[in-house]
This record gives structure tokens, C-alpha cells and sequence, in this order.
């Protein structure tokens, strides 16, 4: 089977750092994949190449087998890849239906079809936002401004979605909503998710593969269950709990 989504020998220079330092990695169709690794490790760097708001210093990125490296966000956007943001960016003034629907125009969702709720309000019922909707989004607590994120990004109809942190910061009681909700996307909807989370409890239990990357680099891949085991990867979290 191709993979959705390739990365291939990407590296990414910032004025003599090196953020991302020749990462590959492979999503399939229909699975969840995590992308972990200590503060500063490249990770939104690697997602912030992949939906284009930067762009790579060396290496390629493939969707569908299509070179997408040097595509425009909204381009990227359009055919099928969406993202949420580490901090949350929605439209403050707006109220949450009105954001959702923004997304709907700007994501092109009327021209891709596929399975995913096709109206504003089914998708803020979907991210769990359903008596939100009236709200202005600068008045959402953390939670429902990660929920937000999620209804943004699902409202663009994408193939692939791209999650950075959505559980990080949520009370505990909430990080079902989020295993939840992209074990959803990916059973029903047939969705590919690549997951960056720090909370290691929800994600090694719902993501099918896991790479690793510390000081840029990736330093390991496979189940979660292997990779929680790796010699390298506990020395890269010195100390911090995996698993
Ligand atoms: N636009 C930029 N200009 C200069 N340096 C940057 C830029 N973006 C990221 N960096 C640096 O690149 C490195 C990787 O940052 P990145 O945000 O990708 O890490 P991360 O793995 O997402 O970390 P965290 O878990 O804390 O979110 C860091 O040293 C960061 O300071
Ligand atoms: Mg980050």
C-alpha cells in the first residue's frame, strides 16, 4: 500500500540551528501515528513543513505520491491535509459556529465530498462544541478552545490531519473526548491522524505507530509498546515518564 503521506530526508535550518534534522516518516491510510519527543525536538517545526507554512531547507514531502513541499498553506489546506495549532488560533470575535463555518468555505469542503459532517453545527457536535456554538471564541475555557481546533480542522474535509497537542493542557476528565474523538476519525471516517502529544498515557494507547525525534533527529519508531522500551528514547526524556 503507498502511504498518504511521506516525509523524506526533510532538515530544516534556522539561522545555524537545526530544528529538523533529515526526519523521513510514512502515514497510511486509516491510521493513527504519534510523533513524540522531548520540548524543542522538531515536532511542530516537522508539521509546520508539512501543512507549508515553512518550508524545508533540504528533503521532500509527498501526499498521495504528489510533491506538496513547496505548496502554499491554503494550497496544502485544499487538498487534504489539515492541522491544529499548539496554541490555539481561532477567530476571537467570531462565535464558534461562524469559525467552523469559516472553515468550511476556506478548507473548499463543498468540492471534496467524502463522509465527514458537511454542516457547521453537525461539526461543532461532533468536537463536543454543540452548546458552544453561540459563543464568542476568545471567551472558550482551554478546553473548548482545543475543541474548536479540532471542529476547524475537521471542517476543511481533510484526508490527513495533523494534531499538536489537542490534549495537552485538559483536565484529566477530558482526554477521553480527545482518544475519543480521533479513534472516531480514523475508524469511521478513514481519516489519517499523525498526533504530537507530550500526554503519553493517551497517546501511546491510541496511536498504532510512534516516531520519536530529540534535538531534531528521529531516534526511534515502532509500537508503542517497543518504543516506550527504547534505551535511546528514555535517555532522550531523562527521567520523564514514558508510558
Ligand atoms: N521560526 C523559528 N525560528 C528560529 N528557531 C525556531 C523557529 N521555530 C522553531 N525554532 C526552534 O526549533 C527548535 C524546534 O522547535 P519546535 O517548536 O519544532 O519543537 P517541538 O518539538 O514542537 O517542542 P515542544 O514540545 O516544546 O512544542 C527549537 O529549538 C525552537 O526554538
Ligand atoms: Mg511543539
Amino acid at each position: 500500500m503507498a502511504a498518504v503521506l511521506e516525509v523524506r530526508d526533510v532538515s530544516k535550518k534556522f539561522s545555524g540551528l537545526v530544528a529538523v534534522d533529515g526526519v523521513s516518516l510514512e502515514a497510511y491510510e486509516g491510521e493513527a501515528v504519534g510523533l513524540i519527543g522531548p520540548n524543542g525536538a522538531g515536532k511542530t517545526t516537522l508539521f509546520n513543513m508539512i501543512s507549508g507554512s515553512i518550508h524545508p531547507t533540504s528533503g521532500r514531502i509527498y501526499y498521495n505520491g504528489r510533491d506538496i513541499t513547496s505548496l502554499s498553506p491554503d494550497r496544502i489546506c485544499r487538498l487534504g491535509i489539515a492541522r491544529t495549532f499548539q496554541i490555539p488560533q481561532p477567530f476571537g470575535d467570531m462565535t464558534v459556529l461562524k469559525n467552523v463555518e469559516t472553515a468550511l468555505l476556506f478548507g473548499g469542503r463543498a468540492s471534496k465530498g467524502g463522509i465527514l459532517p458537511a454542516n457547521a453545527a453537525d461539526i461543532c457536535e461532533m468536537a463536543g462544541l454543540a452548546d458552544k456554538k453561540g459563543m464568542p471564541a476568545r471567551t472558550l475555557g482551554v478546553s473548548d478552545k482545543k475543541k474548536l481546533e479540532m471542529a476547524r480542522a475537521i471542517a476543511t474535509a481533510p484526508k490527513v490531519i495533523l494534531l499538536d497537542e489537542i490534549a495537552s493542557g485538559l483536565p484529566v476528565g477530558e482526554y477521553g473526548w480527545a482518544t475519543g474523538l480521533v479513534r472516531r476519525l480514523v475508524g469511521e471516517f478513514g481519516l489519517t491522524v499523525i498526533w504530537i502529544e507530550h500526554v503519553m498515557r493517551v497517546i501511546m494507547r491510541t496511536v498504532d505507530r510512534v516516531y520519536v525525534l530529540d534535538h531534531g533527529s528521529r531516534i526511534a519508531h515502532g509500537k508503542p509498546e517497543e518504543v516506550v522500551n527504547d534505551e535511546q528514547v528514555r535517555q532522550a526524556y531523562l527521567g520523564a515518564k514514558v508510558g
